[in-house]
């Protein structure tokens, strides 16, 4: 296993991570196509569906001087294995540990999609089946949103906010708002807009309907890298309140805890606050906030129109920065961390 992976940005030392934010922002503002990865190739493995993720780390590569690949499991590929130790008498015809073997000898870093399995809650906390791969791989494996983070996202979502407010992001009312979605959506996204918003050292709230309160863990982490970076921590579940005077609303859909035990409890759950969307009226009561979302979003679902489309909405500025954080992100794996190969 590579000691040095991008599996999460909060475990980035602070001086690593300021120089990913610097090259992320670096890329932002130079839009030349450096050569520095001519000799390097990018293989990705992609579980669930992408657009920018999958779109942002081909063309980084690309526009570094890198080749990429993209594998998208069960199509096209043998079904793979998972479980060690046991016959493979069913349908994979490949373990994980046999491809990710063969695919680390081709790549110089893997990149990797799986979401949560919504079944088993501590599998998914460790990041089991991402972890799984890592401990096979020769070269340094990407996180591409695992079940708990989504670290390039992370980074760009940090890079657009240190963009927006000309580096005064410190002390600023950043609100992660719980919205409505007709489908239990991983946690991912969340934490690692909470962390990123944390590491700023932004005034953080989370407001989400009792019963939707984010990881434990990872809130208690947020609180400390809050308060080590000048911010704060705060929950509400009132979703107007949390508005007043926020300069950021990023706004999330996630499951409840009880979707890992009871899928109708969770589904009648969430269909009972169809009401938290932002709307111009939340917005209305911010401090001429800005409107985020990772994207994709359900208009009229999780935000209005009229928030999309207007001049408030930075949703598609995070999305091109998805870019200019992926190639960061590579130069980091391959330029700044000793690797294994
Ligand atoms: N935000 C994000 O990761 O988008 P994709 O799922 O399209 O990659």
């Amino acid at each position: 296993m590579p000691t040095q992976s991008f599996l999460e940005l909060s475990d980035v030392p602070e001086p690593m991570f300021q120089r990913l934010l610097e090259r992320s922002l670096w890329h932002r503002h130079n839009r030349t196509y450096l050569q520095t990865a001519r000799d390097r190739t990018l293989g990705m493995l992609f579980f669930n569906p992408s657009l920018r993720t999958r779109t942002s780390m081909e063309l980084a590569a690309q526009q570094l001087g890198a080749l990429s690949t993209t594998i998208i499991p069960g199509q096209g590929t043998w079904g793979f294995a998972w479980e060690e130790g046991v016959p493979m008498l069913g349908e994979a015809s490949e373990h994980i540990k046999e491809a990710i073997g063969v695919l680390s000898r081709y790549v110089d870093a893997i990149g990797v999609r799986a979401f949560a399995t919504r079944v088993d809650y501590e599998a998914d906390r460790s990041d089991r089946a991402l972890k799984t791969i890592a401990q096979f791989s020769r070269v340094p494996v990407i996180n591409l949103e695992s079940a708990f983070y989504h670290p390039c996202q992370g980074l760009a979502d940090a890079s657009v906010m240190m963009d927006h407010f000309k580096g005064d992001v410190s002390r600023k009312k950043f609100v992660l708002a719980w919205c409505y979605h007709p489908r239990p959506l991983p946690m991912a996204v969340p934490h690692s807009a909470l962390l990123s918003a944390a590491r700023l050292g932004m005034d953080v709230t989370v407001a989400a309907p009792a019963g939707f309160a984010l990881d434990e863990q990872v809130m208690a982490r947020a609180a400390g890298i809050a308060s080590q970076h000048g911010g704060s921590l705060s929950e509400t579940t009132d979703m107007d309140e949390a508005m007043d005077g926020a300069h950021v609303v990023y706004a999330k859909a996630w499951a409840g805890r009880a979707a890992y035990t009871s899928a109708d409890e969770e589904a009648a759950l969430r269909h009972s606050h169809e009401a938290w969307r932002v709307t111009e009226n939340r917005m209305k009561r911010t401090d001429r906030g800005v409107f985020m979302h990772c994207l994709p979003v359900r208009r009229n679902v999780v935000v209005d129109d009229a928030v999309l489309d207007g001049n408030q909405a930075l949703h598609l500025d995070q999305a091109a920065y998805r870019l200019h954080a992926a190639k960061a992100i590579l130069e980091y794996v391959w330029d700044v961390l000793p690797t294994s190969t």
